[in-house]
């Protein structure tokens, strides 16, 4: 498939993608904007196929525009529960639902991924992009997460562009997306790097304590999957 017909049959140009550190945002292209939301919301397909999930509710941590969690929303009719930190894309967040007509079944939630405000064992589906290697403490962040997580649910977190894309263009993707955080800071860069490698993943995994996951790597992406007994 080209890259234009990707774009035509899976993009609408009507939001900006904001990438956020806690006290600056980032600068991005528009075209870089625009492969994010089209890369979240294959992402999102791939997360449907590969789970069949069509029922319960689903929480998307540092969902950012939410476009990952409003496309599967969209293909699957679970309910999401869209948490970020940040207040303004947010907002962002829950304008981008009205507008594709999920706002009855994705719910926006500022909080602290490391501080999740839910019970024990209430969540089907846990999904995350791009948004652990911000945080402060990745496994206390995990341990939460698996908190929440029902018995026999899953939880898929990770970055990167997902098998769907053509590898040409998420090597230009992942080009502009280390551009933009080097620009930023290049203290933001040196955690992001180190954050994409499997041994970090590891290291957060023990540190969180656990032990029934999957780690998913390749040239782009990096996630992983875990399961509850
Ligand atoms: C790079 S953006 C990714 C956004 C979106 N998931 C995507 O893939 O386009 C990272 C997001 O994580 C959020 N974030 C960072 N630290 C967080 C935390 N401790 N708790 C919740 N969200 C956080 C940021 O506000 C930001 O929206």
């Amino acid at each position: 498939m080209e890259k234009r017909e990707i774009e035509q049959s899976l993009l609408t140009r009507q939001d900006a993608m904001i990438c956020s550190s806690r006290e600056k945002k980032m600068a991005i292209s528009d075209w870089l904007k625009e492969m994010l939301v089209l890369a979240n919301r294959l992402i999102a397909r791939e997360i449907f196929e590969r789970y069949c999930v069509n029922d319960g509710v689903c929480l998307d941590v540092g969902c950012g525009l939410g476009w990952m969690g409003i496309e599967l929303s969209r293909l699957s009719g679970i309910q999401v529960v869209l948490l970020d930190i940040n207040r303004d894309v947010l907002s962002k967040a829950r304008l981008n639902a009205c507008s594709h007509g999920v706002n009855v079944r994705c719910f926006p939630l500022r909080a602290d991924a490391h501080h999740l405000p839910f019970r024990e064992e209430t969540m089907n589906l846990i999904i995350s992009r791009g948004s652990i290697f911000f945080w402060e403490d990745p496994p206390k962040a995990l341990r939460d997460i698996h908190r929440v997580l029902k018995k026999n649910g899953m939880v898929f977190i990770g970055g990167g562009f997902g098998r769907k894309l053509p590898s040409n263009l998420k090597k230009e993707i992942l080009r502009e997306v280390k551009k933009a955080i080097r620009n930023h800071s290049a203290e933001a860069f040196k955690k992001w790097k180190k954050g994409r490698e499997i041994e970090s993943f590891r290291k957060w995994l023990s540190e969180a304590k656990l032990s029934c996951y999957r780690l998913i790597k390749d040239p782009f992406d990096i996630w992983v999957e875990i399961t509850k007994t």
